[in-house]
């Protein structure tokens, strides 16, 4: 990630500049110098990685700005903006002389933003600065093994448990439906950031996310199926990152659905919660799902199991997923109809501090391994083995 700076003149514009930086995922702050009237910062500290020239009539000003922090801080870039493309050699020789690196032409592409940032993002990698990853993807082998249960229960217990800021993001095709398990009534959704996606920034997205009393946030997913046919699959990624910049953690709940176009999207995530049942249909197309993922390069590290409606009696299935699959199971969640169907036609999530092998429980053990904090009293006696049993090696 990096610190981004933007120097204008012109507001309109740089909310649009701020906005595809956010869609790059790679901005971890932004922040802006409105010329004339900014004062710049006093120590090196206080001056982004890259900062872009939102170059206008006044282009004089602005790299003498720009110039003016590079003196503070000699690491940073700087990247003109310029609607003049290709540059004259005037714009050329000002830009020079203020030190500026790069040029890209008004309207940006986030992608030509986005290829420039992650060549600076690999500068900083290497002298020493991780990128940050939050992104958990939750995918059904195959419909109704409770992908959704699973990503509303696991956002909830991540934001009330683990105190982490989380987005979950309803993907699911064709209807999504995270917000009836939470009884919640969106007034917007994943149609409109899609629809908005020129102007999406993290304040604009804040404003689309329902929030939960859970204070887990949610962008709903469609409500009829036809909106899919406005939704760019490619483009979800852009909302993800915009959804990164404000969240600790972003859970993405796909649903089912599978194919090429989301590799870009998965191939993002820090983890992909596959959800499955022990029986043989479900089984089947988990072993599909997992060679297409290796086949998108994703390491088998990433792509974990997760065994749902888990019974004493599938016991021996296990031995046989760990032997065919030669990859461990995440994690199993105990079979409980009555609790996980009551909560879904209530719209409340499962909270309570019951039984310590309980469904709850199990989930505040998944969230607590995610969010790396302490699985708490009720898990520790239970054990952890009761639930990684087959997960020593992560
Ligand atoms: N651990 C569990 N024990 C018993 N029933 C469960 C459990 N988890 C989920 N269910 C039930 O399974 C059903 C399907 O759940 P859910 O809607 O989460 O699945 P899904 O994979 O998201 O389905 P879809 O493919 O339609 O999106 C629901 O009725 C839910 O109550
Ligand atoms: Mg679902």
């Amino acid at each position: 990630m990096l610190t981004l700076g933007i120097i204008t003149s012109d507001t309109a514009s740089s909310a649009q500049l701020a906005a595809a930086a956010q869609q790059t995922g790679l901005a971890e702050s932004i922040r802006e110098w409105v010329i004339p009237g900014a004062t710049a910062p006093d120590a090196a500290e206080m001056v982004p990685d890259v900062v872009l020239l939102d170059l206008t009539l006044d282009a004089e000003r602005l790299f003498a700005f720009g110039a003016q922090l590079r003196r503070i801080r000699p690491a940073t870039k700087l990247i003109a903006v310029s609607a003049t493309s290709p540059p004259t050699q005037s714009l050329l020789l000002d830009a020079m002389r203020s030190g500026v690196q790069e040029f890209l032409s008004k309207p940006v592409e986030t992608s030509d933003l986005k290829a420039m940032l992650s060549r600076f993002a690999e500068e900083l990698i290497t002298s020493g600065r991780p990128l940050l990853n939050k992104l958990i993807v939750v995918m059904g082998s195959k419909g109704g093994v409770g992908a959704t249960t699973v990503a509303v229960n696991l956002g909830v217990q991540l934001s009330v448990y683990a105190k982490k800021r989380v987005a979950l993001l309803d993907f699911a095709r064709p209807l999504g439906n995270v917000h009836l398990l939470l009884d919640l009534h969106p007034q917007f959704g994943v149609r409109d950031a899609m629809d908005s996606l020129e102007r999406l920034d993290a304040h604009f997205l804040d404003r689309l996310l329902i929030s939960h009393s859970t204070h887990l946030r949610v962008l709903a997913g469609t409500t009829q199926p036809e909106q899919w046919q406005a939704i760019r699959v490619d483009a979800l990624e852009r909302i993800v990152n915009v959804a990164n910049a404000t969240s600790d953690i972003v859970i993405v709940d796909m649903g089912s659905q599978f194919g090429t176009e989301w590799a870009s999207l998965l191939k993002m995530a820090r983890m992909i919660l596959i959800i499955a049942e022990a029986n043989v249909p479900s089984l089947w197309t988990l072993q599909r799902r997992l060679t297409a993922l290796k086949g998108f390069g994703i390491e088998s590290e990433r792509a974990r199991i997760v065994l749902n409606r888990w019974h004493q009696d599938d016991d021996g299935v296990l031995k046989g997923i760990q032997k065919d699959f030669n990859q461990p199971v995440f994690a199993r969640l105990p079979n409980d109809f009555r609790k996980a169907n009551s909560s879904i036609n209530l719209g409340t999530p499962l909270l309570e501090n019951g039984r310590s092998n309980g469904l709850s429980a199990r989930y505040r053990q998944i969230a607590a391994q995610i969010a790396g904090v302490d699985p708490g009293p009720a898990a520790k006696k239970s054990g952890w083995g009761g639930l990684f049993s087959f997960s020593t090696k992560r």
